[in-house]
């Protein structure tokens, strides 16, 4: 299976085009199941997505927004959470309604039966249309650590090292992260199209392994390589360890 790959110049040029594949997905269809990652990958194309939708040019008012992941135990107001950077970047400003958003609740005392619910949530709305996902340092998507299996759902994670250092990056303050709820690989397979993105420099050497390596479970950006409906989006510095052509 061929896995598109599509390359752009510059992190700006990357965001635009993200923004515009999340326009027309829900112009084809407007009550569309999207599920966007938080991170700064896709920040400036959520951006851009704002814009668009101020001038007129995307509706999401009939859309269900899914949460990808989330710190266990660290409160939605807490700028750090993925709850914050999505209420922030999307949800508050596009005045999308809280029966729109159905998140992890990250202080459940039963993270488990949090996950369970978040399955079950999916399935009533009829799947996931669009997924947005990043690439983490480590090569995980959501919190699909290295190691992880493949035939899950939305489970708990112990967070691998280098997510709890790297993730210190999204917090003002030292922040104790040993585990994550995420949706799983299954829950990614499901879903009917997937558009993972990288950008910059210190991503080119997890985005070589993930599209140039074996698919292997340690490095679960591989993974997605056999999802039937991916897209893979980079700037050319997140490119720049490929071996094989752009487009
Ligand atoms: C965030 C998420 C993570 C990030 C990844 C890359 O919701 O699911 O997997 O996408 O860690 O993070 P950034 O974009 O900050 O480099």
């Amino acid at each position: 299976m061929i896995t598109p790959v599509k390359i752009y110049n510059d992190h700006q040029a990357l965001s635009q085009e993200v923004s515009k594949l999340i326009v027309l997905q829900v112009s084809e269809k407007p009550a569309s199941v999207l599920c966007l990652a938080a991170g700064d990958t896709p920040r400036e194309a959520y951006n851009l997505l704002r814009q668009l939708a101020s001038e007129g040019k995307a509706d999401f008012s009939t859309c269900t927004f899914i949460g990808l992941d989330e710190w266990v135990g660290i409160p939605p107001e807490n700028e750090g959470s993925c709850a914050f950077f999505l209420h922030t970047n999307i949800f508050s400003p596009m005045r999308i309604a809280p029966s729109q958003v159905h998140l992890f609740n990250a202080l459940s005392r039963e993270p488990a039966m949090e996950c369970r619910k978040m399955d079950e949530y999916i399935r009533q709305v009829g799947g996931i249309d669009l997924m947005l996902v990043g690439v983490g340092m480590n090569g995980h998507i959501g919190f699909n650590e290295p190691g992880v299996r493949e035939d899950l759902d939305a489970h708990v994670v112990d967070l691998d090292e280098t997510t709890q250092s790297v993730g210190q990056k999204y917090f003002k303050e030292k922040t104790t992260l040993l585990k994550g709820v995420t949706l799983g690989f299954r829950s990614i397979m499901q879903s009917r199209k997937v558009i993972m993105m990288a950008s910059g420099k210190k991503k080119a050497d997890i985005i070589q392994r993930a599209l140039e390596g074996p698919i292997t479970t340690e490095v679960p950006a591989s993974l997605i390589r056999r999802h039937p409906q991916n897209l893979i989006m980079l700037d050319r510095d997140a490119a720049s360890f490929l071996e094989g052509g752009s487009s």
